[in-house]
């Protein structure tokens, strides 16, 4: 296990809190209210109603239409918003509260908001405004860390941030989340998924409380995804995928790891150039990227073999890369169950003409230290390997 240093102080109030709470919690910040959403979807589903009743009397001003990979435009109107503002609320899924934490972040910056995108040193000497969120979307993890990722469709770049300090409260209440619709709630899972992908395959040496933790969390998630799916008002289904959601990107179960998310640095690209939905793109990449691992380093094929057994339930007989192989093969089949397209021409990507330069661009976010070191060439064959 590597040294680590681990500090999160982020307020979770998970449940059915928002009522009691909401109220007493903003005014602790202050009177004067950024309200930062997304779309429609607060609006048709009586949560937008909900909480300006309950912030009755509250100075609030309104920053509407965070797009799903959320635009530095949309930030730039925030932060010009949030100026004389003592809080930041944000309502929605990752987009929305990554959005609203760069705003918070920019807010009494005096350059443009993308110099604290691109520059992370720069952002940690920000004073950030305090953001309180509620999540309506189990996917990102957004609402306890300090990462946000923001796109410039101008330079075709979906950037990860890191802001100052993670929301100071987060709201989880999981009925919140019935309304999500089938497609983005499996790929939330699939976001989740990968979250737990990512840090589970490191090779620094007995790390078994990451092991341990993130196989007990993709447990639940490759439980209860296909129920929420099914029956999108199952109370058990949401709760387990918000909390573990909440718990797969805190920071806490790669604390220890030398995870470098691979298939994250991938997916960006796919986002930033055809404006994917982020767990689509992930799922297409994940499966890919585990083939091009074990193909490439036999050695890996034990802990595809432990990742089989633990979390697809596979019988620990026989030899260990066809082992390592049926834990893929069971990868595959779940993602594939999810009701996932598989390949990238089914998400609209046709041609090759941007994947050198997205490869280069991926390759050069640090993927030379990862799980399996990838060159600009091997991520290019991963998304030509995704194109049948
Ligand atoms: O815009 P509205 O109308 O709210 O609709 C949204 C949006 O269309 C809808 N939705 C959200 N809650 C709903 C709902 N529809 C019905 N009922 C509800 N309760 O869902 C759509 C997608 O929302 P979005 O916020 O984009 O999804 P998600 O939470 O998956 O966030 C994705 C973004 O987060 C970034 C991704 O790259 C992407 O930009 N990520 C952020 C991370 C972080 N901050 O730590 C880590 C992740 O790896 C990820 O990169
Ligand atoms: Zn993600």
């Amino acid at each position: 296990m590597k040294d680590f240093t681990y500090y999160n102080p982020t307020d979770i109030r998970f449940g059915d809190y928002i009522d009691a709470q909401l109220a007493k919690v903003v005014a602790h910040f202050g009177q004067k209210v950024l309200l930062v959403y997304g779309g429609h979807s607060i609006k048709k589903n009586g949560l937008y109603q909900r909480v300006i009743d309950l912030l009755k009397g509250f100075d609030i001003v309104e920053l509407a239409g965070i797009e799903p990979n959320p635009k530095i435009d949309s930030v730039r109107a925030g932060v010009k918003l949030a100026q004389d503002r003592d809080v930041v609320l944000a309502v929605g899924g990752g987009s929305v509260i990554d959005a609203a934490k760069v705003i918070a972040t920019a807010a009494h910056y005096d350059g443009d908001a993308w110099d604290l995108v691109v520059d992370r040193d720069l952002a940690q000497k920000q004073t950030m405004l305090p953001l309180v969120d509620i999540v309506t979307l189990a996917a990102t993890g957004s609402e306890m860390n300090v990462n946000a990722v923001i796109s410039d469709p101008s330079q075709n770049a979906k950037v990860g941030a890191r802001c100052p300090n993670p929301p100071a409260v987060s709201f989880l209440d999981p009925r919140l989340t019935f309304t999500v619709p089938a497609s983005q709630t499996a790929a939330g899972s699939m976001d989740i998924f990968s979250h737990l992908c990512e840090q589970y395959f490191d090779r620094s040496d007995s790390n078994d409380v990451s092991k341990g933790m993130i196989e007990g969390l993709m447990q639940t998630v490759t439980r209860w995804a296909p129920v929420a799916i099914n029956k999108p008002d199952s109370l058990d289904a949401r709760a387990n995928l918000m909390w573990a959601a909440t718990n797969a990107c805190s920071g806490l179960v790669g604390a220890g790891t030398e995870s470098r998310w691979s298939c994250h640095a991938m997916e960006h690209q796919l986002s930033a150039v055809y404006d994917v939905t982020h767990g689509v793109g992930l799922g297409i990449l994940t499966p890919r990227w585990m083939q091009y691992v074990l193909d490439h380093d036999e050695s890996t094929a034990k802990l595809f073999a432990r990742f089989g057994h633990r979390v697809w339930d596979l019988p620990v007989l026989g030899n260990v890369h066809n082992r390592a192989q049926e834990a893929i093969d069971a990868t595959w089949s779940w993602i594939f169950g999810l009701g996932f397209g598989m390949t990238l021409p089914e998400i609209g990507i046709k041609d090759e003409a941007h994947f050198a330069e997205m490869a280069k661009t991926a390759a050069a976010g640090g993927l030379d230290h990862a799980y399996l070191p990838l060159d600009a060439q091997a991520v290019e064959d991963i998304y030509r390997a995704s194109i049948t």
